[in-house]
């Protein structure tokens, strides 16, 4: 049993029984999406989609550009709306029609841009849309700067210019920036878009050990990549997609990168092991 609650060879019993009773995991999905269906004026972005993610878990989502994966992660964000299927959140159905029900939901999510305000500092970033206000309803600066100075230091205690437009941060302090709000707001899910894409290899590293931090406290992640190294040094999971649809998801212990690299590429499952 993993001290994150996902006990070792939930899935694989799947495989090697093939039993209904053997499907059941043993720990209950986070989140749940099953049979997700969206078009965009007939483009098909995702279609007959299903993934989940358990507590402390990170499940990678990989595929080509325009395979689907920021579309299946708006649609668990909030930001478009499904056109079928059906979404749980600890077990419940649930309706996200817009990003504040999946925040309520406890759903936070890192957009591949980062989705920062360029000339507000970080302290804002942190609560843009949610600022705490005084009892008087005014903005509770004081509060603020000092719950964000807990938050980032948490995060990356070296990280001290909090008070500067962001568009003058460094690509670690801008996605620490992004990291805090998950953080702050006690996000159960995270769907992290390409965190690592535009950082240098110090960078990554911070941000590798900050996604090992929310997952030690139980953070389930989604994790969009298209880097080898995310994959493996972070993910238990991993799903591929293309044109929409999955093409396979596996334990990531269980596959290797020319694997991975094969099924983004050819667009089909593995033939020696079958998808969980
Ligand atoms: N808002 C939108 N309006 C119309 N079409 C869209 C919209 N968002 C995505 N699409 C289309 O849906 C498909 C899937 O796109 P999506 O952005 O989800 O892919 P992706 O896997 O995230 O790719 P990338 O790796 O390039 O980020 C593409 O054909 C894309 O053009
Ligand atoms: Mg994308």
């Amino acid at each position: 049993m993993s001290t994150l609650g996902r006990p070792e060879g939930e899935y694989r019993s799947a495989q090697h029984e093939g039993t209904a009773m053997s499907t059941m995991p043993l720990t209950s999905p986070l989140i749940e999406m099953r049979d997700i269906h969206k078009a965009f004026h007939g483009v098909r972005a995702v279609e007959g989609v299903s993934l989940s993610v358990h507590p402390g878990e990170v499940v990678a989502l990989l595929g080509h550009n325009g395979a689907g994966k920021s579309t299946l992660m708006k649609l668990l964000a909030g930001a478009f709306s499904i056109d079928s299927g059906e979404i749980k959140v600890a077990g419940e159905p649930v309706r996200l029609e817009s990003p504040a029900d999946s925040q309520r939901l406890g759903i936070e999510t890192i957009y591949q841009t980062l989705a920062l305000a360029d000339n507000l500092d970080a302290v804002a970033n942190l609560f843009l849309g949610r600022e705490l206000r005084t009892r008087w309803g005014t903005l509770d600066d004081y509060a603020m700067e000092k719950a964000a100075r807990e938050v980032f230091h948490r995060l990356n205690p070296n990280f001290k210019n909090i008070r500067v437009p962001v568009r003058s941060l460094s690509g670690g302090q801008r996605q620490v920036v992004a990291i805090s709000r998950a953080l702050y707001f006690n996000a159960r899910a995270l769907i992290m878009d390409e965190p690592c894409a535009a950082l240098g290899p110090e960078e990554t590293r911070m941000v590798h050990e900050l996604v090992r931090t929310l997952k030690a406290s139980g953070v389930g992640i989604f994790l969009i990549t298209h880097d080898m190294p995310d994959v493996f040094g972070l993910s238990d999971r991993l799903s591929v997609m293309k044109n929409g649809k999955t093409v396979g998801t596996y334990r990531t212990a269980d596959v290797t990168e020319d694997e991975v690299l094969g099924m983004i590429i050819g667009g089909r499952p593995l033939q020696r092991l079958a998808p969980l």
